[in-house]
């Protein structure tokens, strides 16, 4: 029989043999399979033997300038042996009905096979990218003085008032993670590869402005000991933020061939550059779901001039909770919302008004929510039949905002 249950754990060799099969990991993330705290693991078991696994990391993603609770989920893995038999898919489903249960109304992950997590509800709605540039070609538009901007190692005792700024970055952000300590530590600051990264911070009058954190990668160029300066973040606050670490970027010109950074899909450096264009050099299609339709529309923020009415039937073959007729009330920014397991969910059978609603499968409405899919544009690809022009109108404006990123890839 196939049962579904957290980690324990007696599973915790199994899961680093599983992880290791799996993926090719850096040796300091073999050391982590399996040995994260045992509440954010799962794994599926069936005859005493664990087929396969993943992990759940809770913490907030930002949509609308609010802070949504989401499950990080990665480390999806089933035996080489042991695929194709269903264990994947009975691990997802049961891990989404007890995560809505436990008060997640969204979850992100990065996939490599995006059908079989459409099967299960989650849908292509962000992104992952990274642009790079020659450090010798690194010339932006003048005038910025730069002059009151210094740019110091970032130390231990610097985390506290960088994660503030990088907060108050993200928070403007559609996609972003409010990341705990926790994943700072794991997924931003820890080495990789065996390689520690460096990272500084920048300070106007003694407030963060901006701050990298980056390894030196080997370099494609054929300059030995070259290296590319590679961020896994790179933010900044201002022209004068920006400058100093431009600046301080272009000090590595040399040994430094060239500067790696992840950004949004339409980066203002691209703007502010005035030499030859930046090359995306990869991008990582993200996969979102709403676990808890309600409590995730209700949770976002919205535009402050919106002001309106959706009503929408969700389908959602996978998680029934979610399915049925739904109605929000989108003003000064939030939303009010009513809808199968909320208030006013009208009792008994669904009234006329909710039947003729405009369906919407979960799936879409999930890249419409982050921001990534335009309504319109969904319509013309066939993903929003019956929605009539005005919903979707609605739609553009309640979902309107930056494009969706994130700058870790986990
Ligand atoms: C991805 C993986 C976890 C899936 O586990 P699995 O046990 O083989 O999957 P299942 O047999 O339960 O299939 C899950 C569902 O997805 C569907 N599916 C599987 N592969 C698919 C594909 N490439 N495209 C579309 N749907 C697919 C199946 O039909 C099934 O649907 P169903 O529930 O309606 O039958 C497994 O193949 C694996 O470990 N791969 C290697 C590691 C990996 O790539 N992990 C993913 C990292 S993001």
């Amino acid at each position: 029989m196939t049962i579904v249950r957290q980690l324990a754990e007696g599973d915790r060799a199994r899961v680093a043999h599983l992880q290791q099969q799996a993926f090719m990991l850096p040796p300091e993330r073999i050391a982590i399979a399996g040995n994260y705290p045992l509440e954010q693991g799962w794994v599926v078991e069936d005859g005493g033997t664990v087929h396969g696994s993943l992990r759940v990391q809770k913490l907030g993603q930002f949509f609308g300038g609010r802070a949504v609770p989401c499950a990080a989920v990665s480390s999806v893995k089933v035996a080489s042996e042991a695929r194709g038999r269903g264990y994947g898919g009975a691990l997802l489903r049961e891990v989404l009905e007890t995560l809505r249960e436990e008060g997640v109304a969204v979850s992100s992950l990065f996939p490599v096979h995006g059908g079989v997590y459409r099967r299960y509800g989650w849908e292509f709605a962000f992104a992952h990218q990274r642009r790079a540039l020659p450090i010798s070609e690194l010339a932006w538009r003048p005038p910025t003085d730069a002059a009151g901007v210094t740019v110091e190692p970032f130390e231990e005792d610097d985390l506290e008032a960088v994660s503030a700024f990088y907060r108050s970055r993200a928070a403007g952000e559609n996609g972003p993670f409010d990341r705990d300590e926790a994943w700072w530590e794991e997924r931003v600051l820890a080495p990789r590869f065996g390689r520690t990264p460096y990272r500084y911070v920048a300070r106007a009058g003694g407030e963060v402005c901006g701050y990298m954190v980056y390894t030196h990668e080997p370099s494609s160029g054929t300059l030995p000991y070259g290296f590319d300066l590679d961020c896994r973040d790179f933010y900044w606050d201002g022209p004068a933020a920006l400058a100093a670490l431009l600046d301080f970027v272009r000090g590595h010109a040399g040994m430094g061939q060239r500067l790696v950074w992840p950004g949004p899909p339409a980066d203002p450096i691209e703007l502010v550059l005035t030499g030859i264009a930046p090359t995306v050099t990869r991008r990582m299609a993200g996969m979102f779901r709403l676990v808890d339709v309600p409590a995730a529309l209700a949770a976002r923020g919205y535009p402050e001039d919106v002001e309106a009415d959706l009503r929408l039937w969700i389908e959602d073959d996978v998680l029934p909770a979610n399915a049925g007729p739904i109605a929000v009330r989108i003003v000064d920014g939030r939303a009010r919302v009513s809808g199968p397991g909320r208030d006013g969910s009208p009792a008994g059978p669904a009234s006329r008004a909710a039947r003729s609603a405009a369906r919407v499968d979960v799936r879409v409405l999930a890249a419409l929510f982050t921001g990534q899919l335009d309504a319109d544009t969904a319509a013309r690809a066939g993903l929003l039949p019956g929605v009539d022009a005005d919903t979707r109108r609605t739609l553009r404006a309640a979902f309107a905002g930056p494009a969706p990123w994130m700058a870790e890839f986990y």
